[in-house]
């Protein structure tokens, strides 16, 4: 069975976004100095249909890791985004019309909606059986060689870690303090004793550390 991959950037004081997120600022505020390490790569920005960015960077090789072996993602619906309920002319994601995923992504809502094809072979179904049942439904369509990203955002995160079911963590961890917004890390009491740290890539004002897990 393929692994459950999470791999997500956070403040040295643990959020993922910071507060009042939105749709003009989804990230919250002070939330892009998070991911401004990623911003800077190749391999980011070509995911993204953008020009330029440098290559062969230890963030850049960080970076190009991502999605590469995964057959499915699982996602929360604030990082999906857009306002529920879902309206006649909903929200399409972030992304544009060929998203970077190209492969099956679940959402965790409690908002039904029906799936959503998107170019490039991704398509966003809308789940509202819960996080287990949404992750079912990914390891399915990754088969059994590929594994199941989660991507985000802080809530869902939290679940899947909390459930004890992601494999292996990347944080990367900017040198940021946003005193507010949506936490991944505290509050997580069984964290220290399931992972082991398996790397620590030094950055351009970033630290990658890859946890993977020892319990269960
Ligand atoms: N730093 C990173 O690497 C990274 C990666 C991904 C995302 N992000 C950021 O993370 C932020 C989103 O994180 P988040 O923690 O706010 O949200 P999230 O995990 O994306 O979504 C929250 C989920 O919880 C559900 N929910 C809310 N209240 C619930 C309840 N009472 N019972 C059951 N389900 C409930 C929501 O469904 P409903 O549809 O029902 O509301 C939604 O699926 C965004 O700013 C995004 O940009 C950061």
């Amino acid at each position: 069975m393929g692994r459950v991959r999470a791999s997500l950037s956070v403040s040295a004081d643990g959020y993922m976004a910071g507060p009042g997120q939105s749709v003009e600022d989804p990230l919250g505020v002070g939330g892009r100095a998070l991911h401004e390490w990623a911003f800077r790569t190749r391999a980011f920005r070509g995911l993204h249909d953008l020009d330029g960015g440098d290559a062969g960077t230890v963030d850049d090789r960080v970076a190009a890791e991502h999605l590469v072996g995964v057959g499915a993602t699982v996602m929360g619906r604030h990082m999906f985004g857009g306002e529920v309920p879902w309206g006649d002319d909903p929200w399409r994601g972030w992304w544009g019309d060929d998203p970077p995923y190209h492969h099956p992504v679940y959402v965790l809502t409690r908002h039904a909606r029906p799936p959503l094809a998107m170019r490039g072979g991704t398509t966003f179904h809308f789940v509202t059986d819960g996080p287990e049942a949404a992750l079912a439904m990914a390891r399915e369509a990754a088969g059994p060689d590929r594994d199941v990203s989660v991507g985000g955002g802080a809530r869902t995160a939290r679940w899947y870690l909390a459930a004890g079911l992601v494999d292996v963590l990347d944080l990367h961890v900017a040198p940021v303090l946003l005193g507010d917004g949506a936490r991944l890390l505290g509050g997580l009491p069984d964290l220290a004793a399931g992972y082991r740290v398996d790397r620590v890539l030094g950055g351009e004002g970033v630290m990658h550390v890859r946890y993977v897990r020892t319990a269960g």
